[in-house]
């Protein structure tokens, strides 16, 4: 796998380094710290730096690559209990739901969703059919998320070899929340995507040229700016927000200033001088007005927009589905080296953003059965971040 930031060189040393540490003594091991490098190589190639931490066996691998699938507010909350050397099961994390914004969990399925399919697309590039069966023992109440699985996942060595490409742009992918420049995405550029993504469950609906796209700033714009001035919505990110390095290296997850394309001098101004995690600092009409400052010239830079529709029972299962389509989508889309960035907050299930909701699929035309689960930008962008992912043994049960 390439990548622009390191040699293939640098990163066996740099694993080399971190493996010796690790099998020196526990006191040594205490030395190494996961930082913004390891991030990085983790991403280049996920299954060598799980050999270099000692997960061998492919099953390890697979969890622990899945990792890195795009998830709700970097909250990650997936549980994972390894059965056997080619089975495990996937529960959700009753500790990492977000009820303010997500109330009926629409986006903690979609992010069960992201981390199944990446789970398959690495076993399928270690050599390895998978079976996944969706909530094998029925969907859990918020009380029962610890005791009923959201999927059984099974691995047997594959019968015909038709490694899905998709896998291989995972060192490319993120969340690109920086502004975008460059030229319009255009409609053969669409067109790539959708054959690329072949998603089995959803719709790709493509918003394409400029005013098409400026018709629908206002609502992402307006919906952001609602957002942000509801407490207990504004909140959630306050609880999620870490600011200093120690902190997003520390906890490994979350979201960050870099993580939203602020960085260098203007990420060290803003944290000294503007940006407070207090609950006054960050409710105070500044720091609210910063922040939708920076929505919208995120949102005014985009160059395509496009949303996932389903048609379905817009039930549990399908909201896995669309998980599992949008991550197929977000490689497609990093395959072709363009900058994707979701915005969900006019598609939400707390009233004020349902009115958002509403008029947006009126706009469309959309049939009553039809529903937009993820909307998002699409653009040219060369800044990258890469988010951290916690520790294997935070998520094994
Ligand atoms: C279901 C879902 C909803 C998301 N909604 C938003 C959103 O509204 N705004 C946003 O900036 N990012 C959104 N994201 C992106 C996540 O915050 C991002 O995936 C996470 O922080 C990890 O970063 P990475 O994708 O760069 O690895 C969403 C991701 C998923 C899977």
């Amino acid at each position: 796998m390439n990548h622009p930031f390191f040699s293939r060189k640098k990163f066996i040393f740099k694993v080399f380094q971190t493996s010796a540490i690790f099998s020196l003594s526990p006191v040594l091991g205490k030395l190494y710290a996961y930082g913004k490098e390891e991030s990085q190589i983790f991403r280049q190639d996920p299954f060598l730096y799980a050999e270099n931490i000692g997960l061998k066996k492919p099953i390890e691998k697979i969890i622990l690559t899945a990792t890195i699938a795009p998830n709700s507010h970097n909250t990650q909350p997936w549980r994972i209990k390894i059965e056997s050397d080619s089975s495990f099961l996937l529960y959700g994390d009753d500790k990492r739901t977000l009820p303010a914004i997500d109330p009926i969990n629409r986006q903690f399925y979609h992010t069960q969703g992201t981390y199944l399919e990446l789970a398959k697309l690495a076993a399928d590039a270690l050599g390895y059919d998978s079976k996944i069966s969706l909530f094998p023992k029925g969907i859990p109440s918020a009380k029962q998320m610890n005791v009923l699985p959201v999927a059984g996942f099974q691995i047997s060595p594959i019968k015909q070899r038709t490694q899905d490409s998709l896998f291989l742009s995972l060192p490319k992918r993120q969340m690109n929340r920086s502004e975008y420049s460059g030229d319009w995405i255009t409609e053969d550029e669409s067109k790539e995507l959708r054959n690329l993504t072949n998603p089995n469950s959803i719709q790709l609906k493509f918003i394409l040229g400029e005013d098409q796209i400026q018709s629908y700033l206002p609502f992402l714009i307006d919906s952001f700016a609602m957002e942000t001035n509801l407490k207990a919505q504004n909140e959630v990110t306050r609880v999620w927000f870490r600011k200093e390095s120690e902190d997003v290296y520390s906890k490994r997850d979350g979201l960050s200033l870099e993580g939203n394309g602020v960085s260098g001098i203007k990420a060290w101004i803003a944290k000294k001088f503007f940006l407070d995690l207090s609950y006054e600092g960050w409710h105070s009409e500044a720091s609210k007005n910063a922040s939708i400052e920076l929505f919208k010239s995120q949102a005014k830079s985009s160059k395509g927009l496009v949303l996932f529709i389903s048609k379905g029972n817009d039930d549990a299962k399908e909201w896995i589905r669309t998980g599992m389509d949008f991550m197929r989508f977000s490689l497609a889309a990093a395959g072709k080296n363009l900058a994707f960035h979701t915005m969900n907050q006019a598609l939400e299930d707390y009233p004020e953003s349902l009115g958002f909701y509403n008029e947006i699929k009126s706009k469309l035309g959309l049939q009553k059965k039809e529903r937009i689960q993820l909307l998002g930008r699409l653009g040219r962008s060369d800044y990258h971040y890469e988010s951290p992912r916690r520790d294997l043994k935070e998520i094994l049960i």
